[in-house]
């Protein structure tokens, strides 16, 4: 039947015409997520990588630092006494581990000598046992002799030295990585 004004009757639009279908929606959150997954993904591959590719072409350099462990006068002559100092590169969540220790033994007047307290077997730390004048690993039974050489045991080197220096009547070492095995 003609409009009254004899315009033509509009068609009949269905119930949901001119929405996007289920499917296409599904498709298209699909696709979002997947994006939104791979954009994540590879923000956290390269928040690992970069810091070691980094590494391994030697781009990040520890730095070597003395560190002040005390006045000369503290040290007894012929005593070896444990001394911690802060890790010269410590990685911003390094928490106490930013802090390493080192025996320390004054030798002469002027003179002192620092053991790492790394075992060079596996890297548990070494304690001193002064009346036996050894170094002893409690991990895996490691001796060594007040020098450092190994004494018995699996560690297959001698404990690692940090070099010292007086300077202005005090104590320093130069805290640097040193190798554990
Ligand atoms: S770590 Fe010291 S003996 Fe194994």
């Amino acid at each position: 039947m003609a409009e009254p004004d004899g315009g033509e009757s509009p068609a009949a639009v269905p119930p949901g015409a001119g929405q996007p279908c289920q499917g296409c929606l599904n498709e298209a959150r699909r696709r979002f997520l997947t994006r939104i997954s791979i954009a994540t993904g590879s923000v956290a591959a390269a928040a690992v990588a970069i810091p070691s590719v980094g590494f391994l072409l030697g781009l990040r350099r520890t730095p070597r630092l003395w560190r002040d462990v005390g006045p000369v006068a503290q040290f007894a002559l012929g005593a070896t006494v444990q001394v911690a100092f802060a890790d010269p590169s410590p990685l911003p969540w390094a928490g106490v581990t930013a802090q390493t220790a080192a025996w320390l033994r004054r030798t002469a007047e002027q003179e002192f000598v620092a053991f790492s307290v790394d075992c060079t077997h596996l890297g548990c730390p070494v304690r001193w046992l002064a009346d036996a004048d050894l170094f002893m690993c409690p991990c895996h039974g490691g001796v060594f002799y007040s020098n450092g050489e190994v004494a018995s045991g699996p560690p297959p080197r001698p404990l690692s030295r940090y070099p010292v220096r007086v300077a202005d009547g005090r104590v320093q070492i130069l805290a640097s990585p040193l190798p554990i095995t």
